[in-house]
């Protein structure tokens, strides 16, 4: 029973098993972190918000707010070693505040199952792109002809329902086994291969794109082209992309044994994902300036889906390599899928009693059909646009730039004010150099540099002088 658990913080057990090793725990991690959010929405919005300076602000969030938010997900995790919900009521409890924090373990919950139900009919269009890929749609394709492609796919709501079931069928069934089987192997295989694979896609970029003014747009900064919304974007793209705010990665550490290092775990993930999604912006940018096509920078979603299937089949064995990079892709978003769905699941098995097939069957069933206001977004309700956004883009908004950050900010302020030194200590193995400096980061940099964003990117921090 829940209410057994050992008082002991390191005597505690999670009720979902533990990772064999800690390598598995930080391929598990890095399979969560690399997904969709590196190389299908990275690069389009750095192409939405003007480039250098937009990579820049990213590139300091996932360092200064990323970094220390992860470990504290882990440690928090680990401590608690239940679902996220449950984990920050005890954890509040014992630490002498509240077992109200476990609503930030909620807005977690709420949060991947948004996320998923979008995320899932983008990684439903890989799919169809690796069918396309394979009969050879692509093949000497002009920009015009991959372009009408895309726009008549996401136009057929019964196609993109079809592959969103399917890939929520895909994420379901690894779910519903557990959480260490299968999806170890999958990751120990995939992020290498899609390593690989953007190396060799890179080649193709330096030597037949336009490398130096794509290099120039993703590393030059234009300071007056970034306004406060972007910088807002900014941090949200490193939030999502490193799987953090929303409590997955406090799941993934209740399975972590004792004596892995939390730091040691974080950089490797942390390095692991910003690498692949800098090659990826490496590789599409070069290419979006070999195109010649106005504007596309500005494609937004459909952006990887009309540059890379459009360059590829320029190249020689372009069908190749265009179906292995969508099968990559998918396993990509398969491997994220999972931890978007874990905080839930791992909460509906504990608080409802359910088996683990049971819980995933449940919340699986509910993205599923959540999913459909996204499939809609890009056909029947296209002309629907509250707040100026189809239902689609407002889902990532919401979810990425608002309950992504706001959970990692109290995520901060739990592990760096709310715990005591000794509890906070003892997770991150002492209190030496990298402790004190993650302390002062979570406790004054994360939370005062989010709130900042937040209120200067909703007009309410009027800029001094
Ligand atoms: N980090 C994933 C990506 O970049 O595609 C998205 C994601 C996965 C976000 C899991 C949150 C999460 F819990």
């Amino acid at each position: 029973m829940l209410g057994s658990q050992s008082a002991d913080p390191a005597r505690r057990k999670s009720l979902h098993g533990h990772w064999s090793s800690k390598m598995a725990f930080v391929l598990a991690v890095t399979g969560s972190a690399v997904g969709l959010g590196n190389i299908w929405r990275f690069p389009y919005v750095v192409g939405e918000n003007g480039g250098g300076a937009f990579v820049l602000v990213y590139l300091a969030c996932v360092l200064l707010i990323g970094m220390p938010v992860m470990m504290s997900e882990i440690l928090i995790g680990r401590r608690g070693r239940r679902n996220p919900v449950a984990s920050m009521a005890l954890l509040g409890e014992e630490e002498g505040s509240t077992r109200h924090w476990k609503w930030i373990g909620v807005l977690g919950v709420v949060a991947g199952i948004l996320i998923l139900s979008y995320y899932s009919v983008v990684a439903g269009w890989t799919l169809a792109y690796v069918v396309k890929s394979v009969s050879g749609a692509f093949t000497a394709a002009s920009t015009d002809m991959v372009t009408a492609q895309y726009d008549s796919f996401v136009g057929d709501w019964r196609l993109l329902a079809l592959c969103h079931t399917l890939f929520m069928g895909l994420a379901v069934f690894v779910v519903g086994r557990g959480v260490e089987r299968g999806l170890e192997q999958a990751v120990r295989f995939m992020v290498p291969a899609l390593l690989l694979l953007l190396l060799v896609l890179l080649g193709y970029s330096v030597t037949s794109g336009s490398f130096g003014e794509g290099l120039t747009f993703m590393f030059s900064p234009v300071w007056e082209d970034l306004t406060w919304d972007g910088v807002l974007a900014a941090m949200g793209q490193a939030f999502f992309t490193l799987s953090i705010g929303m409590g997955a990665i406090m799941a993934y550490g209740a399975y972590l044994p004792e004596e892995t290092s939390i730091p040691g775990a974080s950089g490797t993930v942390v390095v692991a994902d910003t690498m692949i999604a800098m090659l990826a912006g490496l590789v599409i940018f070069p290419l979006v300036f070999a195109s010649g096509l106005e504007g596309i920078l500005e494609a937004g979603p459909g952006l990887v889906f009309k540059i890379l299937p459009w360059a590829l089949g320029q190249m020689p064995g372009g069908a190749f390599f265009s179906t292995i990079f969508f099968i990559l892709l998918s396993f990509a978003a398969w491997t994220s899928a999972i931890g978007l769905m874990e905080p839930a699941v791992a909460w509906v098995v504990e608080h409802f009693n359910k088996t683990r097939a049971q819980a995933t069957a449940m919340i699986g069933g509910l993205i599923w059909l959540l999913g459909f206001a996204s499939v809609f977004s890009y056909n029947l309700l296209a002309d629907f646009k509250p707040f100026g956004r189809t239902i689609f883009d407002n889902l990532g908004r919401l979810t990425n730039d608002i309950m992504l950050p706001l959970g990692g900010l109290f995520i901060a302020v739990f592990a760096g004010w709310v715990m005591c030194r000794n509890s906070s200590a003892d997770e991150l193995g002492g209190a030496g150099l990298i402790y004190k400096l993650w302390r002062v980061l979570v406790r004054f940099v994360v939370p005062v540099g989010i709130l900042i964003v937040f209120l200067k990117s909703s007009g309410l921090l009027p800029d001094l002088g």
